[in-house]
């Protein structure tokens, strides 16, 4: 059966139970594993991606699926976010549908079985070479101390990621970002070891032009952080989702909103990200994309890497793989030799 017919028909289903059926389906890895593109091969931090094509933090918030993700032809995985203990998240519902927009909003609050439950499932998974993860990081909402959150955190995560991700974008979680401050984020970076492994910090489509400079300034000079992922969700909506909808009341709902309404804007912020830091960093880009289209042009604006999520929920187990071709057949006909020769060129798809 088609897939947008079964997330049609399942239209009424709480979100969180499909969520579930989804990673149930996963773990017995009902996916076929998807063919190479060889003109999708990319190196960044001195790693080879199959593909530049990842999932977002927050699909696998407790490492639990990780072989049944890489068979859906991800090029990488954002696991996470992680917290140091175990918490709920907020109360539910807290996960709304915009079929109309195949957006969605929610105000998961970091659920997570904590750190110790994450690392004793990462340990079950046989890494290889080219199973590249990035392990993204986030704080208690009751510690009081943010900072020593995530320095304990990245000390247990550095030995297994290949990237961390240092989550200070998250709507849901009150007082998370105003981290998003100079001096928060150098406050942050002083109490982390020197890296052994790339960090990088998400950022929120929602930060003022002066906090996206100073956080530009510190990603070029600091030696703690080689990029920036951009960009989380959004609090803002009346743009975003003007035409009229079945379930208005949604839109009302507190939380950050994803999918295709957030990716102008996610693309606004990477265009004045690369503009501003120049290719100095890496950037991996994150908003709204559900085709090969979306994908050539986020690279094209100046991401080495991209991410998604929502359209995963949309368009089902095979969407990736569809991006792939898509994005594959768009870099040859654009007479493109390789994604790198792609990154910030402006092209249009
Ligand atoms: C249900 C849901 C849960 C999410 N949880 C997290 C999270 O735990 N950590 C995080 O950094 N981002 C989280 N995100 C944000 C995504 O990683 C991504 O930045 C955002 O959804 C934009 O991409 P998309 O439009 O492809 O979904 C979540 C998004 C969704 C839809």
């Amino acid at each position: 059966m088609n897939y947008k017919l079964i997330s049609k028909l399942s239209e009424n289903v709480s979100p969180e139970i499909l969520h579930k059926i989804f990673l149930f389906s996963l773990r017995f890895r009902l996916y076929k594993k998807q063919t190479k593109f060889s003109n999708l091969q990319t190196v960044v931090f001195d790693k080879s991606f199959e593909n530049p094509i990842g999932l977002a933090a927050g699909f696998d918030k407790n490492a639990e699926v990780i072989p049944g993700l890489f068979d859906l032809g991800f090029g990488f995985l954002e696991l996470g976010t992680v917290t140091p203990m175990p918490q709920k998240g907020n109360e539910k519902p807290r996960i709304f549908k915009i079929p109309e927009y195949e957006a969605v909003i929610q105000r998961l609050g970091f659920n997570s079985r904590g750190i110790e439950d994450f690392i004793r499932n990462l340990k079950k998974f046989e890494k290889k070479k080219k199973n590249i993860i990035g392990i993204n990081i986030g704080k208690n909402k009751n510690s009081k101390n943010y900072f020593s959150d995530y320095g304990f955190l990245y000390d247990i995560v550095e030995q297994y990621a290949d990237y961390i991700t240092i989550n200070i974008s998250s709507p849901n979680t009150p007082g998370l970002r105003d981290l998003q401050k100079r001096e928060n984020i150098n406050k942050l970076l002083s109490i982390l070891p020197p890296p052994k492994k790339p960090t990088l910090i998400k950022i929120s489509p929602d930060v003022t032009e002066k906090e996206l400079n100073e956080i530009c300034e510190i990603a070029i000079d600091s030696e703690k952080i080689n990029g920036l992922i951009l960009t989380n969700t959004t609090i803002t909506r009346d743009k975003l989702l003007s035409k009229p909808i079945k379930n208005s009341w949604k839109i009302e709902e507190v939380g950050g909103l994803s999918g295709p309404p957030l990716k102008a804007l996610s693309n606004k912020i990477i265009k004045k990200v690369f503009k501003k830091t120049e290719g100095k960093i890496i950037l991996i880009g994150v908003g709204g994309i559900s085709s090969g289209k979306d994908a050539f042009e986020k690279i094209s604006l100046g991401c080495n890497l991209i991410q998604l999520y929502t359209s995963l929920i949309y368009q089902g187990p095979y969407l990736i793989f569809k991006i792939l071709t898509e994005l594959s057949y768009l870099l040859k006909k654009n007479n493109i030799k390789t994604i790198s020769d792609l990154v910030g060129t402006n092209l249009k798809p």
